[in-house]
């Protein structure tokens, strides 16, 4: 309903021209999933998009507050959209994703930040074209941070970034309350997509041809969880996995205390679903463990890694690990350390410990310094090189199918991943964008394998 006034609305203020919409996400997949659902409603009801925040008649920032930086990169943008507003007056400023989850923020933006126009949560994407016709008819700030139930419910067309690969949510929110993530207090409850949703989105997907299908949840691990019907995510890979097509399917994010037998069983037996497991560890230490509420130990992280690999042996790992966890020993890093040799893990995203108010880690009285904490990352990366390096070579010789992604003309490359998430670096031109490819590796780097197509 609101999106037919809103499309009038627009009509009368821009008249014959089509006002431009700049859209900028920061963070995770899922931010960048729900900024797809964003441009779908922008789309629908007028707009187009520009690259250029200058040129622009409307301005999305989509943030994330998993880390400091990324708000105190917003606040230093919003700082100079303030210029182009002074240029163009009649510029519309929307925040909205993570960072608008916490109060503090929201009381800030209101206080400090009058350029922006209307706030909204994550929660409240369906309600964007009610707020923005709410702003032209008032011309004074709105905001709606309030969680709606129907959240996850798309109405609209989502605006893909890709023509090949596409991002499935499948679950939104998070009850896990890891002592140092601000997650569960900015997107809310668990709650899961009805099945039904899903397995029609994919088929669709699967018939516009789309390759590589990512399903996206805080933690899909625990999906199905107070749906009305009687499933979980083993069964729902395995319903995704009968869908016709040529497309694989890779999920994120997991967690190691919901990662079951059942669900690697599940994956070994799906041919459509990539043999890798993006499963965050975040520290080899029990203590550390305990103290962020991860409910695993490193031994049981190990054994879901081990019985993986006896069934498939070079079933892939990556994993997130946090750095510096408020008074983590040099004993408590050496065990992540020793966790990441037995491991092998493909690829490692590392964070340092960033503090976030509301949580329960704000709380302890850290005694390590910053200094160390950066010198902890510099030796965790540079083990993982070294293993990278070294892990990657198992491939050498053989052939591994990927899908073409991106190309360097300077080059003559294309990059692209694996089934095991690597990158893949082999020499071609732009018609094998978006297709599989077979490519014998050659060489192996610490970031990537290079080969040649077959
Ligand atoms: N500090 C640093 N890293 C964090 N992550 C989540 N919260 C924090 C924090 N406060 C990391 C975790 C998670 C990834 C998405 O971000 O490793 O898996
Ligand atoms: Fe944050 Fe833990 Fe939930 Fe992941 S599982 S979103 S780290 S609280």
């Amino acid at each position: 309903m609101y999106k037919e006034q809103l499309k009038d609305l627009i009509i009368e203020k821009y008249r014959t021209r089509t006002p431009l919409a700049y859209v900028r996400t920061f963070g995770c997949r899922q931010n960048e999933s729900d900024s797809e659902r964003i441009k779908g409603i922008l789309k629908e009801t007028g707009f187009d998009f520009t690259d250029n925040p200058e040129n622009s008649d409307i301005i999305i920032y989509n943030t994330c507050a998993v880390r400091e930086n990324a708000e105190l990169k917003v606040f230093g943008i919003l700082g100079e959209v303030k210029h182009i507003k002074e240029k163009n007056p009649d510029l519309i400023v929307v925040l909205c994703g993570c960072m608008t989850g916490q109060k503090h923020i929201v009381e800030k933006i209101k206080k400090t930040y009058k350029q922006v126009d209307i706030v909204f949560g994550t929660g409240a994407l369906n309600e964007f074209p009610r707020l923005l016709c709410e702003l032209l008819h008032e011309k004074r700030f709105v905001c709606d941070t309030n969680e709606y139930t129907d959240d996850f419910s798309c109405r609209t067309d989502v605006v893909r970034n890709s023509t090949y690969k596409a991002d499935v949510p499948i679950m939104y929110g998070c009850n896990n309350f890891c002592t140092y993530c601000i997650v569960p207090y900015v997107r809310g409850r668990e709650r899961s997509r009805p099945s039904a949703e899903i397995l029609e989105e994919v088929r669709s997907l699967a018939e516009k041809g789309y390759k590589e299908i990512m399903l996206l949840g805080q933690n899909v691990n625990s999906y199905g969880k107070g749906l009305d019907e009687n499933i979980d995510f083993p069964t729902l890979l395995r319903k995704i996995n009968g869908i016709d097509g040529d497309f694989r399917v890779r999920f994120m994010s997991s967690h190691p205390k919901n990662a079951t037998r059942e669900l690697i069983d599940a994956i070994c037996e799906c041919d459509k679903v990539c043999k890798h497991f993006h499963l965050p560890v975040q520290s080899g230490s029990d203590e550390i463990l305990t103290a962020m509420n991860r409910n695993y130990s490193a031994s049981d992280y190990l054994s879901i890694v081990e019985y993986a690999r006896e069934k498939i042996p070079d079933f892939s790992f990556s994993t997130d690990i946090i750095v510096g966890f408020p008074n983590e020993t040099e004993e408590d890093f050496q065990k992540t350390l020793d966790i990441m040799k037995k491991v092998k893990f493909d690829s490692v995203f590392s964070f340092i410990y960033s503090k976030r108010t509301g949580t329960k880690a704000a709380l302890i009285d850290d005694k390590i310094s910053d200094k160390e904490k950066s010198e902890r990352m510099g030796r965790l990366l540079a083990l993982q090189r070294e293993i990278s390096t070294e892990h990657y070579k198992r491939f050498i010789g053989r052939t591994l199918t990927v899908l073409a992604e991106e190309e360097n003309t300077e080059k003559g490359l294309i990059t692209g991943k694996s089934d095991e998430f690597i990158i893949v670096e082999f020499k071609a031109d732009s018609s094998f964008l978006g297709q599989f490819v077979k490519v014998r590796i050659t060489g192996a780097h610490n970031w990537a394998l290079t080969g040649e197509i077959l």
